[in-house]
């Protein structure tokens, strides 16, 4: 089976593709349908959107032109970071629902446990009333699974160790890429056995012109976006790679070769010169 197919299973039992597509930053209309038609014809079978990208209504046009059936991709949306209650998380869900023109989709999270306009401060009760409208959600069939994004491991604790507490986050969506691999984070996700997905896999584009990792994928005959995003997959780890161009697109959907254990430790000890990571663990 190709690696692009490949899946891996949540804690709920659903099965989720190894590969996912991201379509941040790509324009809602033409940009975002292209994309994403492209990305299921190359294969992909995982379309990430968020209703913060302003782009779902595109995503689910080109879900309903493609010629693969619904049940066949998974599709996963963003509750806005900004709402933080019962209330808006059950409306912020239908009209993300309505945009997409889906009866369900395959996974529900929440964006971010604090709004962007304020990175890093406490929304604990929050957060678990927001959880308890997830729990609603996915008990009515129309979110297969429920996760959360940007949540570092003390958030995850809030959830986790409240008794309110009656569906496991599924995923969480978390910067990850060669350098910048989160440790405490995917740490505390395993130990509660919820799937990381990496967001930025290719640090936004930053890790293209990385000599040490040029020198690594000479060695396996792949460029570096390639070798980037089978190191994530080794690792346990669902890569979201956003790309616009169709070369790119197809490019990240061949991940069929073996990085061996050496190199794989090379890669896991590298440091992110750049420090590109705004979301700290
Ligand atoms: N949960 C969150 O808070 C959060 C935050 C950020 C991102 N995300 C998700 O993660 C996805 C990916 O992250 P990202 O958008 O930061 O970017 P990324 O996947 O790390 O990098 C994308 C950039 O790399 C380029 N690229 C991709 N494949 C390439 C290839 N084979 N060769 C050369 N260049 C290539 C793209 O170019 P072109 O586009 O020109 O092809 C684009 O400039 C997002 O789209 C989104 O779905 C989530």
């Amino acid at each position: 089976m190709a690696t692009i197919t490949e899946t891996f299973t949540l804690n709920n039992g659903l099965k989720m593709p190894k590969v996912g597509f991201g379509t941040w930053q790509t324009r809602p209309g033409k940009e975002t349908y292209d994309a994403v038609s492209n990305a299921l014809k190359a294969g992909y079978r995982f379309i990430d959107t968020a209703k913060a990208y302003r782009n779902e209504k595109s995503v689910g046009e080109a879900l309903h032109d493609a010629d693969v059936a619904r049940e066949d991709v998974f599709v996963q949306t963003k509750l806005p970071a900004e709402t933080k209650s019962y209330d808006g998380t059950m409306a912020d869900f239908d009209s993300s629902l309505a945009a997409l023109d889906l009866d369900y989709v395959d996974s529900y999270i929440i964006h971010a446990p604090w709004p962007w306009a304020q990175m890093g401060s406490n929304h604990d009760a929050e957060n678990r009333e927001v959880w308890r409208a997830m729990q609603d959600i996915y008990k009515s069939g129309r979110a297969k699974s429920v996760g959360v994004s940007n949540f570092n491991s003390a958030d995850l604790e809030n959830l986790l160790t409240w008794d309110g507490l009656t569906v496991t986050p599924a995923v969480d969506q978390i910067q990850y890429y060669v350098g910048h691999t989160q440790a405490t984070i995917v740490r505390t996700a395993k130990a509660n056995q919820i799937v990381v997905q990496a967001y930025s896999p290719l640090a936004t584009g930053g890790l293209l012109a990385n000599a040490d990792l040029a020198k690594l994928a000479a060695k396996y005959q792949v460029s570096v976006p390639q070798l980037a995003l089978r190191f994530i997959i080794q690792n346990g780890v669902a890569p979201l790679p956003k790309a616009r161009a169709m070369a790119h697109v197809e490019a990240n959907a061949q991940l069929d070769f073996e990085i061996d254990d050496q190199d794989m430790a090379t890669m896991n000890a590298m440091v992110d010169r750049d420090s590109y990571h705004p979301v700290g663990d």
